[in-house]
C-alpha cells in the first residue's frame, strides 16, 4: 500500500500540473458510480487503457502468462504503427481515458515507439510504460529520456539485472519508477536477494508478483494465503527494510474462494494495435471473444458481461483463469 500511495501521490501532482479533460473527470465520475452500485452493464469506457505495442518479445520466459499469444507467426499484423495509434487516439475509449500505459511483448521493439511516446506526452494522460530494460541503450536511452513516461516499471529478471541497472540508473529523475519482479512459492529468500539489488541500485519502490501459473502449470511456485514461510518473511522483511523501502506485497491466492475484488473487468482494458480488447491484464486482446473498440458497445458484450456477472457473486464461482490469479481477492491498484 506504501508503494501505491507514494506512485498515487506524485501521478496525482503530476496531473494538477496538466489536468485532465472535463470528460476524463466524468468519465472516471461514472466510474466510481457504477463500481458502487456494482452495474454490470456500463455506461463509460475504462479509466485505465494498456496498449500493446506488439505481441513480440526479445526474451523467452518460461513462465510468461501471454503463454502462445506471444511471438505469433504473423506478428507483424499486431505491430502498434504510429498511425494505428493516431486512430485509437481519436477512439471515446482513448479519449476518455485517464491512464493510458505501453505494453507488450516488449514494448521497445515497435519501430514507432517513440513517436507514439513523443505524442502520448502532449495527451494529459498518466503514461505508464513496462518493459525489460533489455533495448534500451545508447541513443535508444536518450531519447527514452526525453520522452520519459510518468510512471516506468522496470522488471526484473535474473537475465536482465545488468539492463534494469543501467536504465534505472538514466531514468530515476525522469519518472516515477518501480521494479517488479516475480516471486514463488518455492524460493522465497529471493526477496532478500532483490531487496539488496534495489538498495544498492538506490529504488525504493518494489512490487512483488506471485506467480501465475498459465495453463495452471508449476501449481507449486503459487503463494498461497496458508502459506506461513511468506508471512513470517513479509513481517521480518517489513521490519528490517519497512522504513527504507515502500514495498508492495503479492497478494496470496486464497484455497477458498469467498469473495471476490478484481475490478479489472470495470476500469481496465488492454488493446492491441487493432483496438482489439483483453479484459484484464490476464487476459491478452482477443478482438474475436472481447470484441474491439471500433464496435458499437463492445465493452458491454456477452463476454465482458459475463466476466462481470461472475465477479459480482458472491458465490465461490469463478472464471478458470481468474483462480489462481492474484488480483481475485485483492485488486493489485485499488482505484
Ligand atoms: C508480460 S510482461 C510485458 C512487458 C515486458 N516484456 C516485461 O517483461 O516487463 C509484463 C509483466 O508481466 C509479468 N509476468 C509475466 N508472466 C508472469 C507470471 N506467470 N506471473 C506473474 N507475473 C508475470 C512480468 O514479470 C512483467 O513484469
Ligand atoms: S520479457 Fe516480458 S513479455 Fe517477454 S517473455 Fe518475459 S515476461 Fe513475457
Ligand atoms: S482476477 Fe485476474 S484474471 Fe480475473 S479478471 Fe481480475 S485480473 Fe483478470
Amino acid at each position: 500500500m506504501k508503494l501505491l500511495l507514494n506512485i498515487y501521490i506524485r501521478a496525482f501532482i503530476r496531473l494538477c500540473k496538466s489536468p485532465p479533460h472535463l470528460r476524463v473527470v466524468l468519465n472516471y465520475g461514472k466510474y466510481l458510480i457504477a463500481r458502487y452500485r456494482r452495474n454490470i452493464e456500463l455506461s463509460y469506457t475504462p479509466p485505465n487503457i494498456v496498449i500493446y505495442t506488439t505481441k513480440n518479445c526479445n526474451l523467452n520466459c518460461s513462465f510468461c502468462f501471454i503463454g502462445d499469444d506471444l511471438n505469433p507467426s504473423n506478428a507483424k499484423e499486431y505491430e502498434l504503427s504510429y498511425e494505428d495509434y493516431l486512430k485509437i487516439v481519436e477512439n471515446k475509449f482513448f479519449k476518455n481515458s485517464l491512464r493510458v500505459g505501453l505494453l507488450g511483448g516488449e514494448p521497445f521493439i515497435a519501430k514507432d515507439i517513440f513517436r507514439i511516446l513523443e505524442d502520448l506526452r502532449k495527451r494529459r494522460k498518466v503514461s505508464t510504460v513496462v518493459t525489460n530494460s533489455t533495448l534500451l541503450k545508447g541513443e535508444r536511452l536518450n531519447r527514452f529520456k526525453e520522452l520519459a513516461p510518468d510512471i516506468l516499471g522496470l522488471s526484473l529478471y535474473d537475465t536482465n539485472r545488468e539492463d534494469v541497472r543501467r536504465v534505472y540508473a538514466e531514468m530515476k529523475d525522469k519518472s516515477i519508477i518501480w521494479i517488479q519482479t516475480i516471486i514463488e512459492a518455492t524460493s522465497l529468500s529471493y526477496v532478500y536477494d532483490v531487496l539488496e539489488f534495489c538498495i544498492a541500485i538506490g529504488c525504493k519502490n518494489i512490487r512483488f508478483s506471485n506467480y501465475y501459473p498459465t495453463y495452471n502449470q508449476s501449481m507449486e511456485k503459487v503463494i498461497f494465503d496458508d502459506n506461513e514461510d511468506y508471512k513470517i518473511l513479509r513481517t521480518n522483511v517489513e521490519k528490517k527494510f519497512g522504513k527504507i523501502l515502500n514495498i508492495d506485497w503479492a497478494a496470496p491466492v486464497a484455497r477458498k474462494v469467498s469473495s471476490k475484488s478484481c475490478l479489472q473487468p470495470i476500469n481496465y482494458v488492454h488493446l492491441d494495435n487493432q483496438g482489439g480488447i483483453g479484459a484484464c491484464f490476464m487476459r491478452p486482446p482477443k478482438k474475436e471473444v472481447y470484441g474491439s473498440i471500433f464496435e458499437d458497445n463492445a465493452w458491454n458484450n456477452e463476454a465482458n458481461i459475463g466476466l462481470r456477472t461472475v465477479m459480482n457473486e458472491p458465490s465461490e464461482n469463478c472464471d478458470p483463469t481468474c483462480r489462481y490469479c492474484e488480483n481475485l481477492t485483492e485488486d493489485l491498484y485499488k482505484i
